[in-house]
């Protein structure tokens, strides 16, 4: 008997990853969790699979007073944390290249104390002038930093072969609101080329969100049902379980529309909708981004309520465990009005989505960590099963599956055994885990690659990020303006204030998975 499997793979097609060029990594909050838990483990990754030379070192600023061998110590540590799977002896050898300058971010001698210690290290390990300069500090200090970079010379905009070699990394949230990041980019444009700025949004780093143009534009099946004629409605949903950890002070001014909807929300949503860019370019690609976040319809102040709410939690139950409400969470004050949770509905106005609505969801301490796409398919114009009670048959569902369990799945209805008209809704299921065997790479280990190699296409562009601003412009008025977020207790699936912005609709959310 053949054995019948879902997915197997017949063919691959790989491309040789490309290494990183010689480089200088230049990170300043490097005594932060950001680096710490992150980049320290991803470079050590690169570093392992053979995609970072020896000619390579990173030098570490912050304000906490480490040597480097105390700094060495700490990034051990964080990549200890982070991997099962470490060999000591290249750990020890990777680490070796770590070096860190101490001192306040807006001091002028602190930059000729790292123009000096640029010099010496690219000297000790062949580097050509190749720095990148990655902020993974408060974004407050983001124009402190840039300014001091470009009156230090080193961020050469205006030399053109130097400009190849110079890279500014910077952090989301870029900006607050459209004005500040308008402001913050005429900052960053004073000192570094566009072609120098790499702005991250870590999603666009997950290799399932990558898969997003893959599955779209490597196949041929999929585009001619991808628009309104076929689609009904389209779900994302972002759910975390966890709550603000130790980022009050972050969070308490961001909330969920500047941490989560602004940018990996809106990222997501651009690459399931846009049109196919000419090539796989970076350019090619950000512009159709752009260009689709141009046409979605504009919230208005008069509507708002019926096409984006907010919430935020209370005390409640969180796998398992008790949780305190944001209010009582530690630096948050008694009375926030932050929202927690946010909920919308938008529109497309162009040719292929005109009138099919993309529901939005994104929240802290819900009931369960999922994040996906979800692809709901009109249903079949005619039943011709009406005669036998089959009248109302359901849609197929495709759920681009992002996180945690990283997959594709595909429902539809087939003939089951038994008497002559019966069927089910099956499931088919492509789990990564199983088909690749391998665990998928951390999103920041994609990004520090590109960046490493010059490849922008996994990076926001200016427009991109102020157009998403623009859009969230009147949003952010409303809110700021009185009202404020409903409660919902920690730990919970749905709530009446989401459901009613949905169920209007005559459609539900879909149900939270690994529930
Ligand atoms: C970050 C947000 O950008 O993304 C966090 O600041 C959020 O609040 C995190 O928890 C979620 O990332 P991931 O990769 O765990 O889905």
């Amino acid at each position: 008997m053949h054995e019948i499997r879902p997915f197997v793979i017949q063919q691959d097609i790989v491309c040789a990853e490309v290494p990183a060029n010689p480089n200088g990594l230049v990170v300043f909050g490097a005594s932060g969790d950001l680096s710490r838990r992150k980049l320290f483990g991803s470079m050590y990754q690169l570093s392992k699979h053979n995609l970072l030379g020896k000619r390579f070192y990173l030098l570490g600023f912050g304000r906490k007073e480490f040597t480097d061998e105390q700094f060495r110590e700490f990034a051990w540590e964080g990549i200890q944390e982070g991997s099962s799977d470490i060999s000591a002896v290249d750990l020890e050898s990777f680490i070796s290249r770590f070096y860190y300058i101490s001192g306040d971010y807006d001091d002028v001698s602190f930059y000729e104390k790292v123009k000096k210690r640029l010099g010496e290290l690219d000297k000790k390990y062949d580097v050509d002038g190749t720095h990148i300069f990655y902020l993974a500090v408060p974004p407050f200090l983001y124009s402190t930093i840039v300014k001091h970079l470009g009156s230090a010379g080193l961020s050469c905009p205006a030399d053109a072969e130097l400009k190849q070699k110079v890279r500014l990394v910077i952090e989301k949230p870029f900006g607050r609101d459209l004005a500040s990041a308008v402001e913050l980019n005429e900052v960053v444009h004073r000192c570094f080329d566009e072609s120098q700025i790499y702005r991250i949004d870590h999603y666009l780093g997950k290799e399932t969100v990558q898969n997003i143009l893959m599955f779209r534009f490597a196949n041929a099946i999929f585009e001619p049902v991808w628009n309104r004629d076929y689609i009904d409605n389209v779900q994302i949903t972002i759910s975390e379980t966890l709550g603000i950890e130790h980022r009050s002070g972050y969070y308490d001014k961001a909330g969920a529309l500047r941490d989560i909807f602004q940018n990996h929300m809106l990222q997501m949503l651009a690459l399931v909708a846009m049109e196919s860019p000419t090539s796989f370019e970076a350019d090619h690609i950000r512009d159709e981004k752009v260009k689709l976040l141009r046409s979605i319809r504009p919230f208005k102040p008069e509507n708002l309520k019926d096409v984006i709410v907010r919430g935020q939690y209370s005390a409640g139950t969180v796998d398992g465990q008790k949780v305190v409400g944001y209010c009582e969470e530690s630096g948050v004050e008694g009375d926030s009005m932050t929202e927690t949770f946010i909920a919308a509905k938008l529109f497309m106005d162009n040719l292929r989505w005109k009138d099919v609505p993309f529901y939005l969801r994104t929240g802290k301490r819900l009931a369960a960590k999922d994040t996906e796409i979800a692809i709901t398919f009109k249903k079949v114009p005619h039943s011709m099963f009406v005669s036998v009670g089959l009248e109302d048959m359901p849609a197929n569902v495709l759920v681009l599956q992002i996180q945690p369990e990283e997959g594709i799945s595909l429902s539809f209805q087939a003939k089951r055994p038994g008497s002559k008209v019966c069927m089910s809704t099956l499931n088919m299921n492509f789990s990564y885990g199983e088909i690749f065997g391998t665990e998928v790479p951390e999103a920041y280990q994609r990004l520090l690659l590109d960046c490493m190699v010059g490849d922008q296409t996994l990076f926001t562009r200016q427009d991109d990020v102020e157009m998403a601003w623009q859009l969230l412009k009147p949003v952010m008025e409303a809110w700021e303006s009185g009202g404020k977020p409903f409660e919902y207790a920690a730990g919970s699936e749905s709530f009446a204030e989401a459901d009613a912005l949905i169920e209007s609709d005559g459609r539900k959310w879909r149900k939270l998975s690994g529930i």
